[in-house]
């Protein structure tokens, strides 16, 4: 693109905000505390999501054989979220069936989990942009009827894994934890169906529970996890639905060393009990959990255990400077 162009196009955006200002909008967002915005544009299809330069996230990274286009859905029904609402962007369904088998380092096929985790598109592991100063990682989730979660399984929804693949800062799961020892009747495990927010495991530690609320269906579930990669903490701000963010998690050390990629998805593990002490490679993993039937050029989606999960508003503020913002997201509206 020639530099008069983007010019030209700057120009235009600003002009753009300065109207929506001047109509009092309240256009709750500070872009220049944003440091990667992987909300959704309403214009995307699930095409868009296999190429490169239109995605906000990795178009190869990390699902089984298939495309991204295959396991993510943009859901019509779901309301924006919190985070979407004033900014016009809209929800995205993350999904796992039988073929979310990742292959790690492109030759040892994970059989123990279903895995489709997206990636921010410039998030390489040895980027300090993203895990340097105070960042604040925003999303919400929500349930979908049509796709239940097993919650008698463990699902990692989303977290910050080092560049040595070694540990995690923080993850965000949901599920009955999953339990390695084989003495456990993985018939007999009982659902717990809550969002949980889990300390890091850098250095050995070993997780701990910082947060956790009822997974409700029907409910966007709002959070800001902040991690100051300075003073080694995490605080966390959660919300329901359209309300403003509160802090559930004071700041607490929490070793945020590594550097590293952020998902955002499903990590499903195998049934507690079921495995040999490798859960990436060993354990049971419930099968047809989605069919899929190739009809003409379209695709058929039909089975009856699909799983899934939804996103909104997933975007990644830089807070060093300034207070991560915990309301007037939607100051103005009436729902
Ligand atoms: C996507 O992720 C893979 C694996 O980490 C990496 O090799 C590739 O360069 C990434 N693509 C982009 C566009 O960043
Ligand atoms: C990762 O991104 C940083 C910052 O853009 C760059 O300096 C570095 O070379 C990248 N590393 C890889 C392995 O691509
Ligand atoms: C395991 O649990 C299931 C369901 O409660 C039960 O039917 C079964 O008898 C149990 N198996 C053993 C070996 O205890
Ligand atoms: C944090 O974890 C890293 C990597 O495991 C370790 O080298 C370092 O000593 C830990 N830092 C603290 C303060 O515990
Ligand atoms: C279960 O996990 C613990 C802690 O990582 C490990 O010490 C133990 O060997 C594992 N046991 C089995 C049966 O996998
Ligand atoms: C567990 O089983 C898998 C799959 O058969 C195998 O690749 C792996 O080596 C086993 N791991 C252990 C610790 O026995």
């Amino acid at each position: 693109m020639p530099s008069s162009t983007v010019t030209a196009l700057i120009l235009f955006s600003l002009s753009v905000t300065t109207l929506i200002e001047a109509t009092q909008l309240h256009w709750p967002l500070d872009l220049s505390n944003t440091i990667w915005d992987g909300r959704i544009s309403s214009w995307m299809d699930l095409e868009d999501f296999d190429s490169p330069t239109l995605s906000p996230y990795n178009e190869t990274h990390v699902h089984g054989y298939r495309s991204w286009s295959d396991y993510l859905r943009l859901p019509t029904n779901a309301k924006r979220s919190l985070f979407d609402y004033e900014h016009g962007t809209v929800p995205l369904e993350v999904t796992v069936d039988d073929t979310s088998l990742f292959l790690s380092g492109g030759e040892n096929l994970q059989y123990g989990f279903r895995r489709s985790e997206l990636n921010p598109v410039s998030n390489n592991g040895t980027d300090d942009h993203f895990v340097e100063g105070k960042r604040a990682i925003h999303f919400s989730v929500r349930s979908d009827d049509k796709r239940p979660l097993d919650f008698t399984h463990e699902y990692q929804n989303v977290f910050l894994e080092t560049n040595a693949y070694d540990a995690h800062q923080f993850t965000l799961k949901t599920g009955t934890p999953y339990d390695n020892s084989t003495s456990i009747n993985s018939s007999a495990v009982t659902a717990t169906q809550t969002l949980r927010i889990e300390s890091g495991t850098n250095d050995g530690a070993v997780e701990k529970t910082l947060f956790e609320t009822e997974y409700n269906g029907g409910t966007w579930h709002n959070f800001a996890v902040e991690l100051d990669f300075d003073a080694n903490t995490l605080a966390a701000y959660y919300s329901k639905d359209y309300a403003n963010l509160e802090l559930v998690v004071p700041a607490t050390a929490n070793n945020n060393s590594g550097g590293g990629l952020y998902h955002f998805g499903i990590i499903k593990l195998p049934a507690s009990g079921t495995g040999n002490g490798s859960v990436p490679f060993s354990g049971y993993q419930p099968s047809n959990i989605e069919e899929i039937k190739v009809i003409g050029l379209g695709k058929e989606l039909t089975g009856i255990l699909l799983q899934g999960q939804i996103y909104g508003g997933i975007f990644i503020e830089d807070t060093s400077e300034r207070a991560l913002k915990t309301g007037v997201w939607t100051s103005g509206y009436v729902f």
